[in-house]
């Protein structure tokens, strides 16, 4: 319903504030206001992000809106307030730091909270509804778009920090998505905008496997994908923090893999390379990959390169890559 929908805006919107200006201009949010600091975002950025700060209090939140006119039932619907056994309406977020999730116009239509406590869940989001809905958002995109339109190029981050803390460090093209894999929907948004899309995701094995979904995804609408890889342990904000913008730009961002380097790479994972059984299945299985490139000219440069690793010919590659490409169709 489109008017229930104008209210749910209008209370995120109302939210945003008041949960920004505790953070930045009350005691309750000095605590959560030096965690952002310590982790080294300037108040420019906690103010272009609207960062905030949910209050302990389960009433304040629930309080508030009231009094701006909004009915706590059909708040609790909307997701904006949760409600316990006895239906008693109260505040998410309690006590943690909040990201708002903008719409592609810029309106806020969900909450990242994270705690600053080491409680769990490390982040709680809003819940699913007609307004927010995970799969066909990307965080930031809004902010974003108009670099991405400009560089014909996207970086895409696992999490909220990584994006916030590229964009202080001058990469405006970021985006992430929200704590789940990334939908055919996004994957057709991005390919609207951009020419190349860089994965940039965390340097652990949950990351490296992402970034395998993702690339495939991101190939299979049509995007010239590459692929970050960052150092074992760090995540692209961490990296950021500890070696600098320079260097995140030089080593990490400028020297990414194209899609076919990292999968051929990543695809050796499942092999022995010293049997020759496992050899010539990997083998098999770049080939069908090599197909699936629309470019003659770089099907061919992956076929060399495969041929001259594997001591194969190049004609016989050729081949084997012709009769896939008809099968595909
Ligand atoms: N996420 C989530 N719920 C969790 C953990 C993660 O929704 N319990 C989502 C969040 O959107 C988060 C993203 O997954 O931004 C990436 O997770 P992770 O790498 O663990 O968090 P970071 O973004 O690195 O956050 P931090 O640096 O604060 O640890
Ligand atoms: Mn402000
Ligand atoms: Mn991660
Ligand atoms: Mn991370
Ligand atoms: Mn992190």
């Amino acid at each position: 319903n489109n008017s229930e929908e104008q209210i749910h805006l209008k209370a995120f919107a109302w939210l945003t504030k008041l949960y920004h200006h505790l953070l930045r201009h009350t005691k309750e949010g000095k605590q959560a206001y030096q965690y952002l600091l310590d982790r080294g975002f300037t108040d420019e950025m906690i103010d272009l992000f609207q960062l905030g700060y949910a209050p302990q209090s389960r009433e304040l939140v629930v309080q508030f809106l009231e009094k701006k006119g909004f009915h706590t039932q059909q708040m609790i619907r909307a997701g904006v307030l949760t409600a316990n056994e006895q239906n008693q309406a109260s505040d998410r977020f309690r006590g943690r730091v909040i990201f708002p999730i903008r719409n592609h116009l810029g309106k806020s239509i969900g909450f990242g909270g994270r705690t600053i406590t080491d409680q769990e869940p490390k982040y709680l989001n809003s819940p699913e509804s007609a307004l927010f809905q995970k799969g066909r958002l990307l965080f930031n995109f809004d902010l974003a778009r108009s670099t991405i339109r400009n560089s014909e190029q996207a970086v895409l981050f696992e999490g909220y920090m990584d994006v916030i803390s590229a964009y202080q460090a001058g990469i405006k093209n970021g985006v992430a998505t929200l704590g789940t894999s990334i939908t055919e929907n996004q994957a057709k948004l991005l390919n609207r905008y951009v020419n190349t899309v860089i994965i940039c995701y965390d340097g652990d094995q949950a990351g490296i496997d992402a970034s395998y979904k993702a690339a495939r995804l991101l190939h299979q609408v049509d995007c010239n994908v590459k692929v970050a890889s960052i150092p074992e342990g760090l995540d692209p904000d961490s990296y950021i923090v500890k070696y600098g913008e320079n260097r995140f730009q030089n080593e990490i961002i400028e020297v990414s893999n194209t899609y076919m380097t990292f999968l051929m790479e990543y695809l050796k994972k499942d092999y022995n390379l010293q049997l020759e059984g496992d050899r010539m299945q990997y083998i098999e299985k770049v080939i069908d990959e090599l197909a699936t490139i629309k470019r003659p000219m770089e099907r061919e440069y992956y076929a060399k390169e495969l041929a001259n690793t594997y001591d194969l010919s190049i004609n016989t590659m050729m081949q084997e890559i012709k009769d896939r490409r008809k099968k595909l169709g």
